[in-house]
């Protein structure tokens, strides 16, 4: 970058031109001016590394590509590499290979953060060059600013989410009627979804996501190997017809807050679709938004809504990125916000550690001594019941829904095992968290 010329240019390289990497360029074309204005340089996209020649449709098509990774990675006239490839390889190869390079990384890849984040940073830092991710994370709400810069000085209780835009969305058109394989092509066609969508249904793109913000609001090694965690697949319109029936709503819920587990502070995390009550924060956030609510002990309750997904939120938020990396590379510094060192860091409970309330439906037998059987088992795996409901039903088998008080994710597994076993019919017990309102 031309540091002291009168009209200093940021010489950009783009690694992807999908979906978000279209929105980059989308931003980049209209807003030139402004962004030239405000961060003192011109951004510009030199060249993007793309798969095939594929027509592109806007600002992308007056993108120039290439398919050699070098003549981005190495190439002398690229001064900051953006990477928006998503998935683990070679995303990360080529991240590790452009801070070698002695070129910061704008990046939108929560996956590879999320398992190999503190190694990235680490040679970041060796390599006296930054990493800069707000888009990996809730795409167009500002979270990963807000925790690192906004929030840096307060310490953090709680940290409740809805990350993940297309589960949002196919959740809210499930309610609607709408089938799981239309609502999930739907979400495809608005840009919401992974390239691989399992991601998204099966949890994991949120835990991924969780686990960033968890390493900047608690300082906690979280992984996603080890994260309780699980996604919207088996859920049935009944499920959410029951919830429905008693008040809530199901959504996949991210959550990680401080508990005091025998005398020691760690970190309760996971994500499931779990039931949330109209007094609960994320209740309301509407379909296909992502929302992040916030528990600090100086900033009280702080909550940030928005578009989560989609190629324009998601590439502003790179763009932003790189206009903070434009004004660092003219200041000549580097490494101002840190991932989080690790050090002092909260622990992450083991999943079977993890607590919440749960709401369990299943469907029973109708015949005397049935629902003596199923308080039993409750009982026997020490979880204490607080409400249960039986639908009168003319069939042999009948719905039957139980609230539990707070208990472990583990005491709650030991009792769906016993739970497969007649009277109860096979496969229909299921446990969802009920998320707590404060
Ligand atoms: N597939 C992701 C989502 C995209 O649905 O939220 C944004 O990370």
């Amino acid at each position: 970058m031309g540091q002291n010329t009168a009209d200093p240019v940021l010489r950009i390289g783009l690694l992807g031109l999908g979906t978000v990497g279209s929105g980059v360029a989308e931003i980049l074309q209209h807003n030139a001016q402004m962004i030239a204005e405000r961060c003192g340089s011109r951004l510009q996209v030199v060249r993007a590394l793309v798969r095939s020649g594929r027509r592109r449709r806007g600002a992308a098509a007056r993108v120039a590509t290439c398919t050699d990774p070098r003549q981005i990675l190495e190439a002398e006239d690229i001064d900051v590499v953006v990477e928006l490839m998503g998935g683990q390889t070679p995303a990360r190869r080529y991240m590790q290979r452009a801070l070698r390079a002695k070129k910061p990384v704008v990046t939108a890849n929560k996956a590879v953060l999320a398992l190999h984040g503190s190694e990235l940073f680490a040679l970041a830092q060796r390599c006296c060059v930054d990493i800069y991710f707000e888009g990996s994370v809730a795409g167009g709400i500002p979270i990963i600013r807000t925790l690192r810069e906004a929030l840096g000085a307060d310490r953090t209780v709680a940290v409740r989410g809805l990350l993940n835009g297309t589960t949002q969305y196919m959740l809210g058109q499930l309610e609607a009627g709408e089938t799981y394989a239309d609502a999930l092509a739907a979400a495809q066609r608005l840009g919401f979804a992974e390239r691989d969508p399992r991601l998204d249904v099966s949890g994991r793109d949120a835990a991924d996501k969780l686990c960033i913000l968890g390493r900047l609001a608690f300082n906690s090694p979280l992984s996603p190997k080890l994260l309780s965690f699980s996604g919207i697949e088996a859920l049935t319109p009944q499920h959410l017809a029951q919830a429905h029936c008693h008040g809530y709503r199901v959504r996949l819920l991210a959550q990680a807050h401080r508990r005091t587990v025998a005398g020691a502070a760690a970190l309760d995390a996971w994500v499931h679709p779990a039931l949330l009550g109209p007094q609960h924060p994320l209740y309301a956030v509407p379909a296909a938004h992502n929302a992040v609510a916030v528990r600090s002990l100086a900033h009280g309750d702080t909550q940030y809504q928005g578009a989560g997904a989609g190629s324009l939120p998601t590439g502003a938020a790179v763009v932003a990125d790189l206009m903070d990396v434009a004004r660092n590379l003219r200041a000549g510094v580097w490494g101002r916000l840190p991932f989080g060192n690790g050090r002092r860091a909260l622990p992450p409970l083991p999943a079977h550690s993890c607590a919440s309330a749960f709401f369990v439906s299943l469907q029973v037998q109708q015949r005397p001594g049935v629902l003596a059987h199923v308080a039993n088992v409750f009982a026997e795996a020490g979880i204490s019941l607080a409400t249960v409901t039986q639908n009168v039903c003319a069939t042999s088998l009948v719905p039957l829904t139980l609230t539990t008080h707070p208990t472990t994710f583990g005491a709650m597994q030991r009792a769906l095992l016993q739970l497969r076993r007649a009277p109860v019919r096979r496969g229909t017990a299921q446990a969802l968290p009920i998320a707590a309102d404060s």
